[in-house]
């Protein structure tokens, strides 16, 4: 046995050699100009997710003074652009092809907050994985994703982009993406490389306004932010992008601490690093840097192995070389890490491999993936309110569609559909009609997305009293969230609440069907509905999957990923926020807690929440012992059981609070979370077990560990409506 454990050994060794030799091989042979162009990256016209910069690529990839392209698309683009490289450049080194596959490449699935609200992780793997298939079969063997940043501001429109606000979700999140994008194998023709961002904190922008100042402490920053990124980078991701953001008053591109201390000395990580669009220029902006030469050196100096969309180390590591202001190991260090990155990708075995155009006909679209976009946003939408049981609706049911985005295709692709065709997407309108007659869904505009014009109220509200129910499809359009899409306000856009007040005054029955990319303030709106389903920008085949739902051919089971304000009085406001010295007791009138005169502290819909066309109950929490000893864990278990009329999935959470402290303690943390399936009428018991992993956090001398006290055990269906236990760790 241990002879074949030798040999084996012996041969993986082997590998990693000749993989090294590979890249050290190639090293010894390049000129200054090659290294600095393995740095490069620019960005195709075809595409612009960023300020253009003025130079030609193509003459650049031929003299290989650029390596690595982004925004390029279709396959016979990408054959054209790398054979240019491989057969004209003079050593012939294979191009990178990064696109932003975000949430899918031409097959679209609902936006990551969509997908995060699933609480699903197979279904996450399974809509990256069907992302790079399509990607990969256009010639893309790079994506820009996962985004991985908590956001806890509705203001700020990439909320849409990552998974909401908790780190234990996130981090659950982050792991599936990369096992979806990059599978077992990168040289594997299906699988892209991976790249984790924005790295880091940039969630935390200023008033939810984009690209603004984030400072923080370095516990919150280590214990909120950075998780994610240490969890994706745990399940393989071979990049990080740098985030456009300051932190602490330096550059996240060109901040030693996120990109020396913690990315490579503290998490051992040695694949390659890029940043965000033009992000070494805006250094300038910042502040930081006296000229482009400066913050060329600074970013290098700072570990960013690739310069996007800049040109600052074309333009300057030569000068910055010769005044002994980089040096040479440096160049080389970030030179490795991309060759190693095109290895893996095998790129140098075979420069061709994601070029194959029937590969490509026939990838997109599939019947399998369409029906993949289907189920997941189905699995996305969560239900806010259905009172009365207005939901499901009844087919044969005679419907009054109304709102703005009843008609929307392009919309439900959301922020960053990438390469989708909102051809092939089915307006709620068609797929309401295809379901429940032409005849018995009538439409009306109402009004705009925004805008001020009322003039189609009252052809809305005629329809609305001839008819038995109201369908008001509202929200966001693709536009309005995403990046540079802050907004000041986090109501419905346009005149849309005005004229939901105005339906409502039909007296008929109101469901609101919300497409949007953010938390909204519903506070007033949600007393004028009967129930409320928010599908989010749910992809190509949400139209038809919203329809399903409203009609109970699916039953909603997802759960927000991020928490619903009143007001954006509230914000920030999250489900794990500090105690304080004066907690506010809402039946208690003594004025002088943590309380706003005009607005009570819980939000409208708690991080968590979601309800389902059936209706589960709760044991009280069992646990199988009351004290843990050091090291030991213990189980906590519930018996869920479905007292409703139909089958339904169920988002069981955990939440455990320590009670005493080093330093204060959230009021509840995620801890654990299982969707189980039960039948109506079924039941199942579901266990969690809790010990050191669980109970660790950030102590006063910034070590991680746990320490002995009370804690406080929450098991339930969001993160307010929950049974409690309690033990004690020894
Ligand atoms: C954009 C975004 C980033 C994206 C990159 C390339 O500015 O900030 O998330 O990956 O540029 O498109």
């Amino acid at each position: 046995m241990n002879q074949i454990i030798y040999l084996f050994l012996l041969a993986v060794s082997f590998c990693f050699s000749v993989q090294a030799d590979t890249v050290e091989r190639l090293l010894e042979k390049m000129t200054l100009d090659e290294k600095i162009g393995q740095l490069n990256l620019y960005s195709s016209p075809w595409e612009n997710t960023g300020p253009i910069e003025g130079r030609s690529y193509v003459s650049e990839v031929r003299s290989g003074l650029c390596g690595n392209i982004l925004n390029l698309i279709n396959v016979g683009h990408v054959r054209q652009m790398q054979r240019l490289a491989v057969e004209e450049s003079r050593l012939g080194i294979p191009l990178l092809f990064g696109y932003d596959v975000i949430h899918g490449y031409k097959t679209i699935f609902p936006i990551p907050l969509g997908l995060a609200s699933s609480w699903d992780m197979g279904a996450i793997e399974k809509a990256a994985r069907i992302a790079a298939v399509e990607a990969a079969a256009s010639g893309i063997n790079w994506t820009y994703a996962p985004m991985v940043d908590i956001a806890r501001d509705p203001r700020w429109g990439r909320i849409a982009e990552g998974a909401g606000e908790d780190t234990f979700l996130a981090c659950e999140v982050a792991k599936a993406n990369v096992r979806g994008f990059q599978g077992d194998d990168l040289a594997e023709i299906s699988t892209i490389a991976a790249c984790v961002k924005h790295f880091a904190a940039y969630g935390a922008a200023q008033a939810g306004r984009d690209y603004h100042t984030v400072d923080m402490s370095e516990r919150m920053l280590r214990e909120t932010y950075l998780p994610p990124f240490k969890a994706a980078l745990d399940a393989g991701c071979v990049s990080v992008m740098t985030a456009f953001n300051e932190l602490d008053g330096i550059p996240a591109t060109a901040n030693p601490f996120l990109l020396k201390t913690v990315l490579r000395d503290e998490w051992n990580f040695d694949g390659v690093v890029v940043t965000d669009y033009s992000s070494i220029n805006e250094m300038l902006n910042h502040g930081s840097a006296a000229d482009q030469a400066d913050a060329a050196a600074q970013a290098l100096v700072a570990g960013v192995d690739m310069d996007m969309m800049s040109s600052a180390y074309v333009y300057h590591l030569k000068q910055l070389l010769t005044e002994g202001r980089v040096t040479m190991d440096q160049i080389d260090e970030s030179v490795r890490n991309v060759l190693r990155l095109k290895e893996k990708l095998g790129l140098f075995d075979d420069p061709y491999r994601y070029c194959d155009e029937q590969r490509e006909q026939e990838k997109q679209y599939a019947k399998e993936h369409l029906d993949a976009s289907y189920e997941i946003a189905g699995k996305s939408m969560v239900l806010l309110k259905n009172s009365n049981q207005l939901l499901p609706l009844d087919e044969g049911t005679r419907i009054a569609l109304i709102g703005p985005l009843a008609t929307a295709r392009g919309d439900l692709l959301g922020t960053w559909g990438a390469r989708g065709n909102w051809e092939m997407a089915t307006s709620v309108l068609d797929a309401m009609s295809q379901l429940n007659g032409h005849d018995r869904v009538d439409y009306a505009q109402g009004c705009g997305v925004e805008g001020t014009d009322i003039s189609g109220f009252a052809e809305a509200v005629a329809l609305a009293a001839k008819n038995d129910v109201v369908v008001m499809v509202l929200g966001e359009t693709a536009g309005m969230s995403g990046e540079a899409s802050s907004r000041s306000r986090i109501g419905l856009p346009g005149v849309q609440s005005e004229l939901l007040e105005a339906v409502a005054q039909t007296g008929k029955p109101i469901v609101v069907l919300l497409l949007n990319g953010r938390p909204l303030a519903l506070e007033k709106e949600q007393a004028f509905a009967d129930a409320i389903l928010e599908a989010w920008h749910p992809g190509t085949e949400g139209g038809k999957a919203a329809a399903d739902m409203l009609f109970g051919k699916l039953v909603p089971s997802a759960k927000l990923p991020v928490t619903f304000p009143r007001s954006l009085g509230q914000v920030p406001i999250h489900y794990n926020m500090k105690n304080t010295g004066r907690p506010q007791n809402p039946v208690d009138p003594f004025p002088y807690v943590s309380r706003y005169m005009d607005c009570p502290n819980d939000p409208l819909y708690p991080f968590g929440f979601g309800l389902s066309y059936t209706e589960f109950r709760y044991s009280e929490i069992r646990l199988d012992k009351a004290e843990l000893k050091p090291g030991e864990t213990l189980t906590a278990s519930v018996t869920v059981s479905n007292v409703g009329d139909v089958d339904g999935e169920e988002v069981v959470q955990l939440y455990i609070q320590d009670l005493v402290g080093s330093v204060t303690r959230p009021v509840k943390e995620l801890k654990g979370f299982k969707k189980i399936l039960l039948k109506k009428g079924g039941s199942q018991t579901v266990e969690f077990r809790i010990g050191e992993k669980e109970l660790t956090f950030l102590r006063r001398d910034m070590t991680w560990g746990t320490e002995p006290g009370d804690f406080k055990v929450f098991i339930g269906t969001n993160s307010r409506d929950v049974k409690t236990a309690v033990f004690t760790l020894r």
